[in-house]
């Protein structure tokens, strides 16, 4: 198993049966090995479905989902954690996050219980996402286990150069989420034109750079095409110039902003 494979699927929102288990089994197919879900968004019974019917191997899959805010309690998570990995028909989950520090959050609490599953080998690795540095400080105080990775919103609009800068130095990963800006990112003129000069798509471009800049973007797709797509920004490298331009649009736009945030 390698230890976070380059770039994952994303799931949020792709909520109708069929359609997510359908964009699963195709990522699978085409060579995702990542896939990213949550107890929040409902997907986690339809990625168990696809990963039982493909003939890609359990063990070559990294699977990621996360406990939502009113889960957070001790008993919640273990409790929880149980269902999701039930849904998931998965004996271990690659990497358990903390969706947000917020709602039941309790980091005395709820990092125990992370630890716990931890130590019990039901989870491979503790994330967190949307922390801030403060409560990545928090955390680690508190926590046992290393936190493997803190799951981010990070694409050219929105970059948190100090956040990755901390994560770098603290060996954390920094997984990239709405890298695309939820789609946005394709109406960006600097983009669609770094992407004639590569002969690429702006969604390419943007996820190249933020595998270049270490970050592991999980791109939310449903159809084939955008599946490939994405997947093709594996081929693509940017020359550090290209990246430097990219690197001066952050216009620190988030696309999630929930009033529950720690920032
Ligand atoms: N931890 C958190 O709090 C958190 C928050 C948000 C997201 N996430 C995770 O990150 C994943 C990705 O974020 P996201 O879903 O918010 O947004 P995203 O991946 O930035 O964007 C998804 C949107 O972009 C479109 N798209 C996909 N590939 C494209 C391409 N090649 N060209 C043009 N458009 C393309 C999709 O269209 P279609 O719908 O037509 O496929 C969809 O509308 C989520 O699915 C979830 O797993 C985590």
């Amino acid at each position: 198993m390698p230890m976070l494979p380059p770039i994952g699927l994303g799931t949020f929102q792709n909520t109708y049966g069929d359609e997510c288990i359908e964009s699963v089994t195709t990522a699978l197919d085409v060579g995702y090995r990542h896939v990213d879900t949550a107890q929040d968004y409902g997907t986690e019974a339809f990625v168990g479905e696809a990963l039982a019917e493909s003939d890609v191997d359990r063990e070559e899959v990294f699977v990621a989902t996360k406990v939502w805010n009113d889960n957070l309690a001790y008993d919640d998570v273990m409790q929880t954690v149980e269902e999701s990995r039930n849904r998931l028909g998965l004996d271990t989950i690659d990497l358990l996050y903390i969706h947000w520090p917020a709602g039941a959050y309790d980091p005395e609490e709820t990092l125990a219980a992370f630890d716990e599953l931890y130590e019990a080998g039901d989870i491979r690795h503790v994330g967190v996402s949307n922390f801030t540095v403060e409560e990545l400080e928090r955390a680690r105080a508190v926590l046992d286990a290393p936190i493997f990775a803190n799951q981010i919103e990070v694409h050219p609009l929105c970059q948190q150069p100090d956040l990755r800068e901390y994560c770098a130095e603290a060996d954390i990963e920094v997984v990239g989420y709405s890298p695309l800006a939820r789609g946005r990112v394709v109406d960006v003129s600097e983009l669609r034109d770094i992407a004639a000069e590569y002969d690429a798509t702006a969604a390419q471009v943007s996820l190249a750079w933020a595998r270049q800049r270490d970050v592991t973007p999980v791109p939310m797709a449903r159809t084939e095409q955008y599946i490939k797509e994405n997947y093709a920004s594996l081929n693509l490298t940017l020359s550090e110039e290209t990246l430097a331009t990219i690197d001066a649009l952050d216009e620190e736009r988030r696309t999630i902003d929930p009033a529950y945030a720690p920032w």
